[in-house]
């Protein structure tokens, strides 16, 4: 424990806002000081910092100077330009999944769905060279706030890597649920794409995670992504899409399904389905096939805790898991979600980094990377799965 005491700002008041806030609450090894939060949206803004006693800053500059660290909970959008002000003034991002990405040109016929995803692809990775190019010039690091690198299936499953010294020769992996709460997420002009980029992001970046560790373990060096195929579906907008009702089905112009096969440059793969079309709960894993053992790492439902009722009435009261339409029957309740997720996990390793100077697995070379390979799925999908290479930087 140091004495130094590091100061937090939260840019946004939704719902990755308030689980940082709560991630905050259980860091133990560094002393944090929450300066506030700041966000666009006032009442939302004022509801948030009221029930946990916050200041409500007035705009993003004081925030940033007041504080030591950014956490950046806002649409992906917005993203880019709060890492980079944040960075200017030397201070530490951790910036929310995904990076960054393509938002179209400000123009009120974009259309997510029928851009050209060549121009998609180039600006995406221009966006990623901006913000690493203004990470390079700072004291500040990007901290890339991909949970999954950090939820303790992985962080497991990468100590397996490196002590088997494991070839890993295919995985798959999937998130997938019933549709995302946000409004923002539905327009591609705030998410920049759709389940490929809000969901398949966080099995894809642990499968790029796991070949990173696989090569250095090895050889020293990361294995990383070669190329790319892809399709993307909008299943919920298919005029012959018989809705009970029970799936989200607002979405404007983005993907509502994705399959991403990734081949990585020693020729080895992955299988990522990433979707909005999944009932009974949110469904995060990923398995890992290797020469010498097979993992699955269940991040969510898994088996910790599983709990019956007759009738759901009981249970009123009761979080079970994230995104489950009913809790009548059987539930595989998560007794500590956000442990399994990686969120408190993810924070203390990025607090020790700010404090300590430690380095971060999920920096802004991996995010680089998922962005690099989710463009070049999207470019794979408009040309009904071709592969396309991946452009690293
Ligand atoms: N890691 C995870 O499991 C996970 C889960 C959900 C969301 N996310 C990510 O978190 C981010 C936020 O998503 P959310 O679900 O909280 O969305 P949300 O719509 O619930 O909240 C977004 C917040 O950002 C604020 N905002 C918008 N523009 C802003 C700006 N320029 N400056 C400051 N605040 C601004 C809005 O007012 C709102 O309070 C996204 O990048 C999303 O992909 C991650």
């Amino acid at each position: 424990m140091t004495d130094k005491i590091i100061r937090s700002g939260i840019a946004g008041s939704g719902y990755a806002a308030r689980f940082h806030y709560d991630a905050l609450q259980r860091l133990y090894s560094v002393k944090v000081k929450i300066t506030g939060a700041y966000s666009p949206t006032s009442q939302r803004l004022k509801l948030f910092t009221e029930e946990r006693h916050l200041k409500a800053f007035s705009n993003l500059e004081s925030l940033i100077d007041e504080s030591d660290v950014i956490h950046v909970c806002t649409p992906p959008s917005a993203h880019e330009p709060i890492v980079i002000e944040a960075l200017k003034q030397n201070k530490h991002v951790i910036v929310e999944k995904p990076l960054t990405g393509y938002f179209g040109d400000d123009s009120d016929n974009f259309n997510g769905d029928t851009f050209p995803r060549e121009k998609g692809l180039e600006q995406a990775l221009s966006s990623v060279k901006r913000m690493i190019g203004a990470e390079k010039k700072s004291r500040g690091k990007i901290m890339y706030a991909e949970n999954w690198i950090y939820a303790p299936a992985v962080i497991k499953e990468s100590d397996i890597l490196r002590k088997t010294k494991a070839q890993i020769l295919w995985m798959h992996g999937e998130e997938s649920h019933s549709g995302s709460h946000s409004l923002n997420y539905g327009q591609w002009k705030f998410s920049g794409g759709g389940s490929m980029i809000g969901k398949g992001c966080h099995p894809l970046t642990a499968a790029l995670y796991f070949k990173q560790v696989e090569g250095k373990a090895r050889d020293g060096k990361p294995v990383r992504p070669a190329a790319v195929s892809a399709r993307t579906h909008a299943v919920t907008r298919m005029p012959g899409y018989m809705d009970e009702g029970h799936l989200r089905t607002t979405y404007k112009d983005i993907e509502d399904f994705a399959a991403i096969h990734i081949i990585f440059e020693d020729g080895t793969f992955a299988d990522i389905f990433a979707s909005e079309l999944v009932l009974g709960g949110v469904h995060n894993w990923i398995e890992v096939n290797t020469n010498n053992h097979r993992t699955i790492c269940n991040i969510s439902p898994n088996d910790a805790m599983q709990s019956y009722t007759p009738d759901e009435k009981h249970f009123k009261d009761v979080y079970t898991v994230e995104k489950t339409e009913t809790k009548q029957g059987w539930s595989s309740v998560s007794p500590d979600e956000s442990w399994f997720t990686g969120y408190q996990h993810e924070m203390e390793a990025f607090y020790r980094s700010a404090a300590f100077g430690e380095a971060v697995e999920s920096n802004s070379s991996l995010a680089a990377d998922a962005i690099a390979t989710i463009y070049a799925g999207y470019l794979s999908a408009e040309r009904k799965g071709s592969e396309v290479p991946v452009t690293l930087l």
